[in-house]
C-alpha cells in the first residue's frame, strides 16, 4: 500500500486554487513539466473526481468549485505542519481506519501517518462499541511514535486529541462545543465526536499508538444522543478544513506536550469540561458511582467526591449528569 502523494493533479488543483481568474494550459503545463495532453487527462482525473473546472480556449482553466471530500490534496493544502498528516492512506470506504492504521504501523509507517476515509463498515469505540461512519462524517487515524510517552502518560494523549478538536472545530465554526469525560466531543448536549486510544506497548515502553477520531461534520441520521455540525447548523461545512484545522491543533499541542509535559493539556481540557460542580453518576464496569464531579487528576482520571466526602478516582467509565436519563449513546 502507497499513501497517495501529492502528484500531478494535487500541483495543478494548487495553481488553479491560487488564481482566482484563468489560468492558461501553456503555464500550468510548463510550471509542471508535462505535455498539454497530460495536462488535459489530469483535469478530466480531476472532474471525475468531483471538482469543477471551466475550460476556455484561449483563456485555459479555472476551478469553479471543490467537492467535499477528504482528499489527500484538499487535507494538505497548506496544511501548516511538519509530521503530523505528511503522509496520507486516503479510502473511499475501509472496515475501519483504526485496523488500517494498525497493520500500517506493524508495516513501519512513520510517525504522523494519516489514515482517513470517507465512510467505515465497522466503525468502532470505545468497549468496542458501533461507531456510527455513514459518508458525511470524518473519520480518521493518527499513527503516533512519541519517544516521550510513557504507557501511565496515554489517557492524556485522549485529552490532548480532545483539545485540538475543539480549538480545530472553533477555528472552523465557533459553536458551543465541550468536552465530557473521557473521551467525548460534545455540541450543546450531545455526541458530536468521540476519541479511541490505542496502543501497542511492552511492560513501560510504548512501540507505537493508534489514535483514532470520528466527527460527525456532514451526517444526516444519528441516533438521538449524537448530533452533527449540519443537523445543528443547517450548513454544510468543508470536512477537509475541519481535519486540516484540528491536524494543526494537534501537532502543536502533541509538540509542546513534548517539550514541557502534559500539564498545560490538563488545564486546557478542564477549561473545557462542564461537568465540573454537577452531581454525576458513573458507571465503572460492575457498579455505579454517584457524587460530584470535582476534576481530573494530573493523569486525567476524573476526581468524584462521594457524599461521605471521599474523594474518588475513576480509571474508566461512562458519565451522565443525575437530573437527565443516560441516552442512548451511538457508541
Ligand atoms: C468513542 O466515542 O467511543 C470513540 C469513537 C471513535 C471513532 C473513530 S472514527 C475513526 C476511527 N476508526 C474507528 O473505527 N473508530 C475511530
Amino acid at each position: 500500500m502507497e499513501p497517495m502523494k501529492i502528484n500531478p493533479a494535487g500541483l495543478i488543483l494548487e495553481t488553479l486554487k491560487q488564481s482566482a481568474g484563468y489560468v492558461s494550459g501553456e503555464e500550468i503545463a510548463f510550471k509542471l513539466k508535462i505535455t498539454r495532453q497530460g495536462l488535459w487527462k489530469h483535469i478530466a482525473k480531476l472532474t471525475r473526481q468531483g471538482y469543477k473546472v471551466s475550460a476556455v480556449p484561449h483563456l485555459g482553466y479555472k476551478l469553479v468549485s471543490v467537492p467535499d471530500k477528504l482528499y489527500p490534496y484538499e487535507i494538505q493544502y497548506r496544511l501548516n505542519n511538519k509530521f503530523i498528516g505528511k503522509n496520507i492512506y486516503y479510502y473511499e470506504e475501509t472496515v475501519s481506519t483504526q485496523n488500517t492504521a494498525w497493520e500500517l504501523a506493524l508495516d513501519n509507517s512513520a510517525d504522523g501517518t494519516l489514515v482517513v476515509s470517507e465512510s467505515q463498515a465497522k466503525g468502532r469505540g470505545r468497549l468496542g462499541r458501533k461507531w456510527i461512519s455513514a459518508k458525511g462524517g470524518i473519520y480518521f487515524s493518527l499513527i503516533l511514535r512519541p519517544k516521550f510517552i510513557r504507557l501511565q502518560d496515554i489517557p492524556q494523549i485522549t485529552l490532548l486529541a480532545a483539545v485540538s478538536c475543539i480549538y480545530g472545530l472553533k477555528k472552523t465554526v465557533d459553536l458551543e462545543y465541550s468536552l465530557k469525560w473521557p473521551n467525548d466531543i460534545l455540541l450543546g448536549d450531545k455526541k458530536l465526536g468521540g476519541i479511541l486510544c490505542e496502543m501497542d506497548a511492552e511492560q513501560d515502553k510504548v512501540n507505537f499508538i493508534v489514535l483514532g477520531i470520528g466527527i460527525n461534520a456532514n451526517t444526516r441520521d444519528l441516533p438521538a444522543a449524537a448530533i452533527s455540525l449540519f443537523q445543528y447548523t443547517a450548513k454544510k461545512f468543508s470536512r477537509a478544513q475541519i481535519l486540516r484545522n484540528i491536524l494543526e491543533q494537534f501537532e502543536t499541542l502533541y509538540i509542546r506536550a513534548e517539550q514541557e509535559s502534559f500539564s498545560f493539556v490538563l488545564k486546557q481540557w478542564e477549561s473545557l469540561c462542564r461537568l465540573w460542580g454537577e452531581r454525576v453518576r458513573v458507571n465503572v464496569l460492575d457498579r455505579e458511582v454517584e457524587g460530584v464531579a470535582v476534576g481530573i487528576d494530573k493523569k486525567g482520571y476524573l476526581l468524584l467526591r462521594k457524599d461521605n466526602r471521599e474523594i474518588e478516582t475513576i480509571y474508566s467509565g461512562d458519565v451522565f449528569k443525575c437530573n437527565v436519563n443516560p441516552p442512548k449513546k451511538q457508541s
